[in-house]
């Protein structure tokens, strides 16, 4: 196992002790989350923990069922308690950039629609300013040749995500387009531009969602509130 990933299986464990019996947990979706899924099963069969997951993609819903771990679709539940989630990039100022799966449609949407939000990273995600990871962009197929040469045109350096020489799908069926932009001087300006145009499903700024996050360390998980 890298070091990165030891990193990640240690805040995997980690988050797993803030679930208590009976929650609804939101689960995201990643290298990190799949950690943390791990651990989770584990508590699942030795504690009997009676839990509930809402899985934000169909590789997490796979894997927490072959756990043993119960899961609905958020149309199916009430509320989610806590929703744990990996991230590519935090600030300063505990703001996010997803998507790096190309999961943060559903990941935003399970996020919003939860009474806590925590992240879970290794520490080479903390940054000071975001986007020297590429912001990634849901778009709809339909007209997605017109929208990147909008953004192409914004200076915004798109690039249609691929899978070998496939083009990348998400599990909604649209594309995504990564915009490098190598530093994000105003992402609340950037999100709301982003919200703004016809043909984008979603973005992956995630802004003013999270309430806890736990970074792996050489020396331990540190959680900040
Ligand atoms: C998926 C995500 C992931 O949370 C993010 O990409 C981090 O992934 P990893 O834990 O594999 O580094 O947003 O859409």
């Amino acid at each position: 196992m890298t070091h990165q990933d030891e990193l990640k299986q240690l805040v995997g464990k980690a988050a797993v002790q803030f679930i208590e019996d009976g929650m609804t947990v939101g689960l995201g979706t990643g290298s990190t989350v799949k950690f943390m899924i791990d651990a989770l099963g584990e508590r699942v069969s030795k504690e009997h923990l009676s839990i509930v997951g809402v899985p934000t993609s169909d590789r997490t819903r796979e894997h927490a069922n072959s756990l043993g771990i119960p899961t609905k679709s958020l149309d199916q539940v009430d509320h989610i308690d806590l929703t744990i989630d990996g991230a590519d990039q935090i600030d300063r100022n505990y703001q996010g950039i997803k998507g790096g799966g190309g999961a943060h449609l559903l990941e935003k949407v399970v996020a919003i629609n939860s009474e806590q939000n925590m992240w879970i990273v290794d520490e080479s995600k903390m940054v000071d300013k975001l986007g020297s990871f590429p912001l990634p962009v849901e778009v709809v197929p339909y007209g997605s040749r017109q929208l990147f040469e909008r953004l192409a045109a914004k200076g915004y350096n798109p690039v249609f995500r691929t899978n070998g020489d496939q083009r990348f799908t998400t599990d909604s069926k649209n594309y995504v387009i990564d915009l490098h932009l190598e530093q994000i001087d105003h992402p609340r300006d950037l999100a709301l531009e982003l919200d703004q145009m016809t043909g984008i499903i979603e973005h992956g700024l995630f802004l003013d969602l999270v309430n806890t996050v736990i970074v792996g360390h050489e020396n331990g998980p540190e959680v900040i509130h």
